[in-house]
């Protein structure tokens, strides 16, 4: 998956660099030049694990890239359980659905919260990624959350259809599972 990912990245990255003949015409490179965050969003996204998900969020820097939640800055206070202060990042076509007020997300959209203890470290990453087709009883999303060292909670197990998160998650049901605010345009 990792290898799959960021093969047609480090080719874009080298065409674009490559030294070209000043006589010849430039070739046109077989996909357009685009924006980091485009490029991310037409790769593959990631399979149902922790692995390639973590390693997708790490290749898409999205701390540095993504769209906070509307209206959200960043390490505002939070309530149980996830933490004292929170920062919630949505990658672009989660942020997109967000603005639209589509009152749902689509396929692909990914939502990671960032958890902090009340001294600002760092305590978790909780992540939220709709996958079509992956549990259509509670709203397609796959649900981890990661240790700030990368490793998963609950001895591994806090990855997938985690019935604990979706049993709180499911009083924003008509919502699309989300808590922090509507979706349904503000
Ligand atoms: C006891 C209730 C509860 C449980 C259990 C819970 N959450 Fe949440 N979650 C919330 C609330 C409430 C929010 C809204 C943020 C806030 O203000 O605290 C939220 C927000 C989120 C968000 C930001 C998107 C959104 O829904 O607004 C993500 C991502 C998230 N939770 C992931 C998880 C994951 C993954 C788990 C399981 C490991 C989990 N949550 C378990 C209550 C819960």
């Amino acid at each position: 998956m990792r290898r799959v990912r960021l093969v047609p990245v480090l080719l874009l990255v080298v065409s674009a660099c490559g030294p070209r003949d000043a006589g010849e015409p430039v070739e046109e490179a077989s996909e357009p030049e685009a924006e980091p965050a485009a490029a991310q969003q037409a790769q593959t996204l990631p399979e149902a694990s922790a692995e390639a998900v973590l390693a997708y969020l790490t290749a898409a820097d999205f701390r540095n890239s993504w769209d906070l939640w509307p209206g959200k800055g960043e390490k505002y206070e939070g309530t149980e359980p996830h933490g004292a202060l929170l920062t919630t990042y949505l990658n672009p076509a989660a942020a997109q659905a967000a603005a639209d007020g589509a009152g749902q997300m689509p396929p692909g959209a990914i939502v990671v919260k960032d958890n902090f203890m009340p001294d600002g470290m760092l305590g978790a990453s909780t992540v939220m990624y709709k996958i079509e087709g992956y549990n259509p009883e509670a709203g397609d999303w796959w649900w981890a959350k990661f240790m700030p060292d990368g490793t998963v909670d609950m001895d591994g197990m806090a990855q997938g259809r985690v019935e604990m998160c979706i049993g709180c998650h499911a009083k924003g049901a008509d919502n699309d599972y989300l808590l922090t605010g509507s979706i349904a345009g503000q």
